[in-house]
């Protein structure tokens, strides 16, 4: 398919919310480490990396090579089964990770992690309430995006309650126009006075995104 038979299906076929980059789209056809080939040939210097999630460049050979190794041995079945990979992945991860994160739950998709997430918060501390911050970016079911505090991403309103957001520590643009050298916790202040004035003081847990750090209180 060439570039504008590609950019008419997409219009006739796919959701509008699909929201493209440029006036001309750019259809792209492969990639290998840093650049990537539209489907004319052009070659280009990827900036964008897949929103985050292609940290080993393009096309790794290592990674292409054991993808195509598992592919043909299985493609799916489930987690009610152990699988050697499953296991393999879990304690590289704890042999990484530090002092008590000792064990994983892997999902599909940010959304999905933080929907875990909370739920194994409140469930831990059978309280409701989390505070997030405003700017983060959450994902796209209807509690990521209650935690989400861009208005451009609350797509039809937020629904989900218990959930307020905090300012957030972004010293390049300060929200309280402070100076990092100055500031001291001013920002940490703000969270105290969010939880105090508008949680029932009793909070499943506190979520900075973008970093992903989580902490369960
Ligand atoms: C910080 C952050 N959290 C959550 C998500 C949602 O992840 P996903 O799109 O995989 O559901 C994203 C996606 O861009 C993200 O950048």
């Amino acid at each position: 398919m060439n570039q504008s038979e590609i950019i008419a299906k997409q219009k006739e076929y796919l959701w509008p919310n699909h929201i493209l980059y440029y006036t001309d789209p750019l259809p792209l056809d492969h990639g290998e480490g840093l650049y990537v080939w539209d489907v004319e040939g052009n070659r280009y210097l990827d900036f964008f990396g897949g929103i985050l999630t292609t940290s080993v460049g393009h096309n790794h050979p290592l990674v292409v090579e054991r993808v195509r190794e598992q592919v043909g041995r299985m493609i799916h079945s489930s987690t009610l089964y152990p699988h050697q990979n499953h296991v393999a992945l879990a304690e590289k991860l704890a042999q990484l990770t530090p002092g008590a994160l000792q064990t994983s739950y892997f999902t599909n998709s940010g959304t999905e992690a933080n929907e875990t997430a909370v739920m194994a918060a409140r469930a831990h501390t059978g309280n409701q309430e989390v505070v997030a911050l405003r700017h983060g970016y959450s994902g796209r079911s209807a509690l990521a995006m209650s935690l989400t505090a861009h208005s451009t991403w609350r797509i039809g309103g937020a629904q989900i309650p218990g959930i307020t957001h905090a300012l957030n520590a972004y010293c390049y643009r300060c929200p309280l126009k402070l100076h990092p050298d100055t500031c001291g916790t001013a920002c940490a202040q703000d969270i105290e006075d969010v939880i105090k004035t508008t949680t029932s003081g009793r909070i499943a847990a506190f979520m900075a995104e973008r970093f992903r750090v989580w902490a369960a209180l």
